[in-house]
């Protein structure tokens, strides 16, 4: 496995590939990183940012404090601000959906309490809760298909699977997909590929899981015990990212390993 990164995160999360730019945020700190070949830059926010997403009109969107935020360049402006904001919550992951609207989960600052959700953003920029009850939002994915959701809330160790209703947006039907309760650490961010196989970072595993119903299908183990999320890059789409969280002396860097298997492109926001 290869280290992208000289430089070490907080907690680097996140990760999106778009074109030929490699797009991760740093939670805690409040950055968003891009690396494209060797230039690597940085915009900086005075608040967490949790996900970023590729915009249909160019430039970025971002989650971060109570809101969504148009990111161009160096240039950031606020696109829809949270009204009644719970305030022991987080964003937390976020992803655009197959056509164009922003879904993201919130989470307990304090990791305990089911207090989250999970909310999205429609074209329309009207913010809607999806989910309640959550504790710690996590991993998003569409089936290739796009009649499935898949998703995560960390502490159940599960991933679940709903249908999915793209033309409303909406999800119902929650089924457990996996139980990964017999592995170290929990379920956190997560991609699909082109088989329409999930790949799983495990937070506190130290591993990536590709799977499906019921079957763990692959390992890739990571120098990080605290891996965070993982995508799929290059020109190929076989290279998968994985970001990791600086809880010790290999975390807090990005990783990449090249694998069989194509990702499937990022969707783009329709803001
Ligand atoms: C959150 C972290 C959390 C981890 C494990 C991440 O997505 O940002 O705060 O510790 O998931 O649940
Ligand atoms: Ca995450």
């Amino acid at each position: 496995m290869k280290k992208v990164t000289e430089f070490k995160g907080r907690l680097f999360e996140g990760p999106i590939w778009v074109k030929d730019t490699l797009y991760f945020v740093d939670i805690l700190n409040g950055e968003i990183h891009s690396l494209k070949e060797n230039e690597h830059k940085v915009v900086k926010f005075d608040t967490y940012v949790s996900s970023i997403q590729p915009r249909e009109k160019g430039g970025l969107i971002a989650t971060a404090g109570k809101g969504f935020y148009v990111v161009e360049g160096n240039s950031v402006s606020l696109l829809y601000e949270v009204k009644d904001w719970d305030s022991r919550t987080r964003f937390n992951d976020g992803k655009c959906d197959p056509v164009g609207r922003y879904w993201v989960g919130t989470m307990d600052l304090e990791e305990r309490e089911p207090i989250g959700g999970l909310f999205v953003l429609d074209k329309n920029l009207n913010f809607r809760k999806v989910l309640d009850n959550v504790t710690i939002s996590n991993g998003l994915a569409w089936s290739l298909d796009n009649k499935k959701f898949y998703y995560i809330d960390s502490p159940t160790k599960k991933v679940f699977v709903f249908d999915y209703d793209a033309g409303k947006g909406e999800i119902s039907n929650r089924k457990t997909l996996i139980d990964l309760s017999s592995y170290p650490g929990v379920p956190d961010g997560m991609t699909i590929d082109s088989e329409g196989m999930l790949w799983v970072a495990l937070y506190g595993g130290g591993r990536v899981l590709r799977l499906t119903e019921g079957r763990i299908l692959q390992e890739i183990k990571v120098p990080a015990s605290h891996v965070t999320s993982v995508t799929f890059g290059d020109s190929d789409l076989k290279t998968l990212y994985i970001t990791t969280a600086n809880d010790e002396e290999n975390g807090g860097y990005i990783y990449a390993e090249r694998v069989d298997v194509k990702g499937v492109e990022t969707y783009f926001c329709e803001f």
